[in-house]
């Protein structure tokens, strides 16, 4: 087969990760016969930096024409004056929107070869910790009415956060269909014990499981308590629904409770198979480089394109074994390092995953 995939490297480190996911998918077209062809397109800094804006049209043209999209990373200082709605993180929030993606997966999922990267104590993780938070991806308050303006003479800004049944309902129809395949347990985050909007939510996740999906069990946790629950005991949780902000933000600690934010993907999906796949990791400009970042979080998240968007069940788990193959050698770039480990750059960790395939 031939799949077509638009590539937005993005700022910082973006270049140098999506390159080595790029290497490790044209093995795996070389071994199971598929040609991947692949079309950079500009967003966030380096496509303000080209055309004043975060997500030039043909940008949007571009990827709404492929069959899916990997995304590297946006944004760094360089751009961090610019008003709101010119920052390169609106470039990714906006292609989110237009490819209607609403259903956000990041998968947190303990390596057992990187159990001694976590800083948390070894008992509580040594049975494994996969979390599989469902975040909503195009609405609440990322996406909300907001302004700043001035009352009594004094500057004050304001954001606001706003979900619709329909929004609920479809995100945990994701969570539930998700949990069928493991636990039939969704815990849903919220805050309702404060927002309204929290309150529909709660609300609106029970009656939709309980209409839909009888079998599943929903158990909510207010997200003060998650944050708290997901360094208490980890492994606690399987699928996971939140919020558009809750499951930015739990998922970060997520994925530093399971090693690294480095070794963390995530898939954008809406009604169709076009899917987004990036790491959750932000653009790192500090070692952008250096050959110092990690690539594995966009490998994983290339193989969760062949899986999730192109159904190549296969080859994500060829994928997947190599990057287990290649730690269990020892290898380690600086993120996940620890002592009596091979420390290796980015570049050659990409190019021993895929000599692994
Ligand atoms: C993420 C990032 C983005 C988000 C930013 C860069 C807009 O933090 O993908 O988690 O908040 O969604
Ligand atoms: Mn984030």
């Amino acid at each position: 087969m031939n799949y077509q995939i638009a590539v937005l490297a993005g700022d910082g480190i973006g270049p140098e990760i999506t390159d080595g996911a790029i290497r490790v998918l044209q093995k795996i077209g070389e071994i199971y016969h598929h040609t991947f062809e692949f079309t950079h397109y500009l967003m966030g800094g380096c496509a303000i930096d080209e055309t004043g804006c975060p997500l030039p049209e043909e940008t949007v043209k571009g990827c709404l024409a492929s069959d899916s999209v990997l995304l590297g990373a946006v944004g760094g200082p360089k751009w961090d004056s610019l008003p709101g709605d010119k920052r390169p993180e609106k470039g990714l929030l906006g292609i989110r929107k237009a490819l209607g993606l609403y259903s956000n997966i990041r998968p947190a999922k303990l390596w057992s070869s990187l159990a001694h990267a976590s800083p948390l104590k070894y008992e509580l993780v040594k049975d494994g910790v996969e979390i599989i938070i469902v975040r909503e991806l195009i609405g609440g308050i990322y996406f909300g009415e907001r302004g700043l303006d001035e009352i009594d003479g004094e500057k004050s800004a304001w954001d606001t956060e706003r979900y619709s049944v329909h929004e609920i309902e479809r995100i945990a129809r994701i969570a539930c269909e998700l949990a069928m395949k493991r636990s039939k347990i969704v815990t849903s985050v919220d805050k309702a014990n404060v927002l309204e909007s929290s309150r529909l939510w709660r609300k609106t996740v029970h009656e939709y499981a309980a209409k839909h999906f009888p079998e599943i069990e929903v158990r909510d946790v207010l997200v003060d308590n998650m944050a708290m629950q997901i360094v208490k005991n980890p492994a606690q949780f399987d699928v996971v629904v939140t919020s558009n902000i809750f499951g930015d933000i739990l998922s970060d600690e997520a994925a530093q409770v399971t090693g690294s934010i480095g070794m963390l993907a995530s898939s954008s999906l809406g009604d169709t198979t076009l899917g987004l796949y990036e790491p959750i990791h932000g653009s790192a400009p500090d070692i952008a480089g250096k050959d110092l970042a990690n690539p594995i979080a966009t490998i994983l998240a290339a193989g969760m394109m062949l899986r999730d968007s192109f159904g190549l069940t296969k080859e994500y788990e060829a994928i997947e074994k190599a990057i287990q193959s290649v730690l269990d050698e020892g290898y380690r770039t600086a993120d996940i390092y620890s002592e009596g480990m091979k420390k290796i750059g980015g570049k050659e960790m990409a190019e021993r995953i895929a000599a692994a395939i």
